[in-house]
């Protein structure tokens, strides 16, 4: 089972090598909003165990990583892994980055207390969905936290890769292993070509 489609795994698997960070359209140089809010409200704090899915250039898991989480970034293209270690050590941050699928994540069973989701899910193709929904809660301890920043239908039409409802996450992360904590709408930095940024931010705890 392949996550994205062969063309945005072609796109992700060049991009990293070939295009300067700040030509990516996704990259703002900034770490999630919705997380640094949660550092400073303590619900990220020193010592948990962060695996970052899809942690592409690695700004949220260096982020987490200075602020004293555990961190490891997963991200299927090699070149992501590259630029994401140069970026830990330019920071002097611990945080580990490897090469892997977030549908087989080479990581053990209920390792992490924390999940992140920064911008993957929306890209990931229907029948994805549920495998991947496995493969986050396989990873969590039982009560860890799964905490997805997406892509909505709140945005100007025509963004996107894909404009996600709350009734698909809801569907996704469903009620029978994740407790939906919190799911709503943010307005996020704007970018060149996405200037209307509204974005889900999605809080839910592993059964
Ligand atoms: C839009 S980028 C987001 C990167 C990062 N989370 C951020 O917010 O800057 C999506 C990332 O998912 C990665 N990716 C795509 N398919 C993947 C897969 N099957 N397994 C792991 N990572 C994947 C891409 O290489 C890319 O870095």
């Amino acid at each position: 089972m392949k996550a994205f489609t062969q063309s945005w795994t072609d796109t992700f698997s060049s991009v990293y090598s070939e295009e300067p960070l700040a030509k990516l359209s996704w990259f703002n140089a900034s770490p999630g909003l919705e997380l640094i809010k949660r550092v400073i409200d303590g619900t990220l704090k020193p010592g948990q165990r962060l695996i970052d899915l899809g942690s592409g250039p690695g700004v949220d898991a260096v982020f987490l990583s200075v602020q004293g989480l555990d961190v490891t970034g997963v991200d299927l293209s090699a070149d992501a892994v590259v630029r994401a270690r140069r970026w830990a050590e330019l920071a002097g941050a611990s945080a580990d980055f490897i090469q892997g699928d977030v549908l087989d994540v080479p990581l053990p069973d209920h390792s992490a207390d924390v999940v992140t989701d920064s911008f993957v899910f929306h890209n990931m193709r229907d029948e994805a969905r549920e495998p991947y929904a496995d493969e986050v809660h396989r990873l969590l301890k039982p009560g860890g936290l799964f905490l997805l920043n997406s892509f909505s239908d709140h945005m100007v039409e025509g963004t996107g890769p894909r404009r996600i409802t709350s009734e698909e996450i809801l569907g996704t992360f469903r009620s029978d292993r994740f407790e939906c904590v919190g799911l709503y709408v943010y307005r996020n930095v704007p970018t060149r070509t996405k200037p209307d940024q509204l974005h889900w931010f999605g809080e839910f705890r592993a059964r």
